[in-house]
């Protein structure tokens, strides 16, 4: 009994002393497990007589009890220890500035093309889309350009095959929209039609074999010249300021008759001469004209009963000269430190 009563007070003071839960569960084994000394107790209790046996068995059973008991506390306050020691290690601080995520910009080309989609939605127009593969029949049959026609020569191209080839111009849409507006018996076409273009041409600074641009078309009763001119004498207030005005020169297009180029003064100078106009106060901005008759008749509309005016915008220039940028190239080698500087114009 002395002897019992010395173990507990060493397991007391072990359990008390000890510092994790690890040792802790040592300590269960070591004292209360099968090999332990009360399983010792318990066993060489046989020799003894009976009352003997009963008192030391309630005496080993209060022991074993308080060590249990003394156990489970011990164990409680070390986890309790444990969590608040993690939580102090694992403390987030959500004052912390985090990483920055790298948000990109739009491209200068896409900057221009919702700028002109916006013009021309104010006032009306929707914007359609082609496909760039394209038919002979849309790119230049449709387009009063027949087969072996010499003015084909100014837009050769990359052919698929003798049908198929990459688009030359958004004049291509402009045939798909007369004939879908047509089929679907629609008298008014109000459009514009941004998209990639190509060219077989050589790659310098003011040309590219792949470009963009951006096709207008309206279609309806009595539209005239003058709509024309009054339409983009608006788009270029808007692309360039208000106090651009406009002139006309004459021109050809296979597709439109008459046809005209058309300047806008120069916003860098406002007229009187620069670098940029090369002294002549102008600069050339687009082509354009009034819808041949050939083309709507062929797409099943009669040019005794209808007109419309006709546009195409290279969405480079425009962002070449809105921008001051004097190589075609810096928009498709994507130099991220050229590409960055247009976050500003968003
Ligand atoms: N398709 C012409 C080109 O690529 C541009 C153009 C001129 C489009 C006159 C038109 C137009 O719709 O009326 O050079």
């Amino acid at each position: 009994m002395k002897n019992l009563n010395e173990w507990k007070e060493t397991a007391v003071q072990a359990i008390k002393d000890c510092h994790n839960n690890a040792e802790l569960n040592q300590l269960r084994v070591l004292y209360l497990g099968k090999k332990g000394p009360i399983q010792e107790i318990m066993k060489s209790m046989k020799e003894l007589a009976k009352e003997e046996r009963a008192e030391l068995g309630a005496l080993v059973n209060e022991v074993k009890q308080e060590l249990s008991t003394l156990l489970e506390e011990r164990r409680s306050v070390l986890e309790e220890q444990e969590i608040a020691a993690r939580l102090k290690q694992e403390r987030l601080d959500i004052t912390l500035s985090g990483y920055q995520p790298q948000i990109g910009n739009l491209h200068p080309l896409m900057l221009v093309q919702q700028e002109l989609e916006d013009v021309f939605v104010s006032l009306g127009y929707c914007v359609a889309e082609g496909p760039e593969v394209e038919c002979d029949l849309y790119n230049f049959e449709r387009a009063n350009i027949p087969k072996d026609h010499p003015a084909r020569d100014m837009q050769d191209t990359f052919f698929i095959n003798v049908e198929e080839l990459l688009r030359t111009h958004t004049t291509a849409v402009q045939m798909r929209q007369l004939e879908q507006y047509h089929k679907e018996g629609k008298e008014i076409i109000k459009v514009i039609c941004p998209g990639k273009v190509y060219r077989r041409d050589d790659d310098d600074a003011t040309h590219s074999h792949q470009f963009m641009q951006c096709e207008g078309l309206v279609v309806g009763h009595d539209i005239r010249l003058s709509d024309l001119k009054g339409t983009l004498l608006f788009l270029a207030k808007k692309m360039f300021g208000e106090e651009r005005v406009i002139r006309f020169r004459p021109s050809y297009f296979q597709f439109t008759e008459p046809s005209v180029e058309v300047d806008v003064s120069c916003h860098i100078c406002g007229g009187k001469g620069c670098s940029v106009c090369k002294g002549t106060g102008w600069i050339e901005i687009l082509g354009a004209g009034m819808v041949h008759p050939n083309v709507l008749r062929m797409a099943g509309f009669d040019p005794k009963q209808c007109s419309g005016f006709a546009f195409g915008v290279g969405i480079e220039r425009i962002a070449m000269l809105k921008y001051g940028i004097d190589d075609i190239r810096a928009f498709y080698t994507n130099d991220l430190r050229f590409l960055k500087t247009f976050k500003r114009f968003e």
